[in-house]
């Protein structure tokens, strides 16, 4: 899995020398098209019933041609779908009940509780905030090499990746829930996808020039005996793992809560700041997966550099700064109870 393209040496390699040779694909590669990008502007309803179609298509085929990649990618993640399961007792011919009626069919009763305790997490990431991660990662220096979603969903990440880059990649993704795992597969053979949740995924470290994706958020944790006296919360968890997993000067570029930056526990960051180096870290607005994944969360995305075992050495002098990133401080503008609102530095900076 290791890759010998070394982003901080990008520039100073020649296009052909960085190319890694890949064997000939037999379809051609699945890339997130206009209409795909269209259909997520749909209603709820809309969204449900190809989704639903969908889950049937996956379990219907082995490969899949590039019209059907299509039908695939049209799967909503179970968070915009919550609808089907909550609202699944209401008598009558409403789309939520007809949706129900044929997931009782296609799912075995382990998928489905599998959906049911996805909808807490699977929300998607709008292909606009996905190509301007990619973007950023551009204009950082990245070109290519092994990649790792530890939270893939369908792997859109890897779908809207620029076809440059992506000629010149590698990808491991992670997917919890079956059926998403399956329509992963369906959409990117070439990619190697782990249904199973990344506390139990056993990679080596120091494997991935990057980690991406959007992490599952929320206040509750993963038993994982690696991290467990860090006592963190799911997504500090992955964040913490994809630490160990990347290489030295690579990248991790991840969507995470905002509470990963501005809780006052600081101790976490501590611990983040002894291994990497913040390069940027942009605050989304809390609308930013209302349209594609009719969510209000406020999320972070945060682009980070793994220091090199000399930097890291020297985060444990007894003389060592830590970075303002480490530290909140009040916002300046809004209070609570007369309270000042306490945010990360680097926002108030
Ligand atoms: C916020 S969604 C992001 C999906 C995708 N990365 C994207 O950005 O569109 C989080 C995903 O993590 C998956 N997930 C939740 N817990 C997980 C775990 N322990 N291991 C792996 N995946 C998990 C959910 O099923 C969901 O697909």
């Amino acid at each position: 899995m290791t890759s010998h393209v070394l982003f901080l040496m990008a520039s100073a390699c020649s296009q052909e020398q960085k190319l890694i040779k890949k064997p000939k694909m037999y379809q051609p590669i699945f890339e997130i098209t206009p209409e795909i990008e269209q259909h997520f502007d749909s209603s709820l309803r809309v969204k449900a019933e190809a989704t639903v179609e969908a889950i049937a298509l996956s379990k219907s085929i082995s490969t899949a041609t590039s019209q059907q990649q299509v039908e695939l990618a049209k799967a909503s993640g179970w968070g915009t779908l919550t609808d089907i399961w909550v609202k699944a007792n209401h008598q009558g011919n409403t789309w939520q009940h007809r949706c129900h009626e044929k997931l009782s069919q296609l799912l075995t009763q382990t998928e489905i509780q599998s959906a049911k305790s996805a909808t807490a997490t699977a929300y998607q990431t709008s292909f606009e905030v996905i190509r301007a991660m990619w973007d950023i990662l551009k204009d950082i220096g990245f070109t290519g090499g092994a990649i790792i979603e530890p939270a893939c969903n369908t792997l859109a990440f890897m779908g809207c990746q620029p076809l440059l880059m992506r000629d010149r990649s590698q990808w491991v993704g992670i997917e919890l829930d079956p059926i998403f795992a399956q329509i992963a597969r369906l959409l990117y053979p070439e990619a190697l996808i782990y249904a199973q949740g990344f506390e139990t995924v056993s990679l080596s470290d120091n494997s991935f020039d990057l980690a991406i994706g959007n992490v599952p958020f929320g206040n509750y944790k993963l038993y994982d005996p690696r991290y467990a006296h860090l006592n963190l919360s799911i997504h500090n968890y992955f964040l913490a793992k994809c630490v160990d997993l990347v290489r030295e000067n690579g990248l991790i570029c991840l969507i995470t809560s905002c509470f990963t930056l501005d809780a006052a526990n600081t101790s976490f960051r501590r611990y983040l700041a002894s291994k990497l180096e913040l390069v940027t870290a942009i605050r989304l607005p809390d609308t930013a997966f209302k349209r594609f994944a009719n969510t209000e969360v406020v999320a972070d995305i945060l682009i980070f550099r793994k220091l090199t075992e000399t930097e890291q050495r020297a985060t444990n002098q007894r003389n060592y700064k830590y970075p303002d990133w480490v530290k909140t401080a009040p916002s300046g503008k809004h209070t609570v109870n007369q309270e000042p609102i306490m945010i990360n530095q680097w926002f108030v900076e």
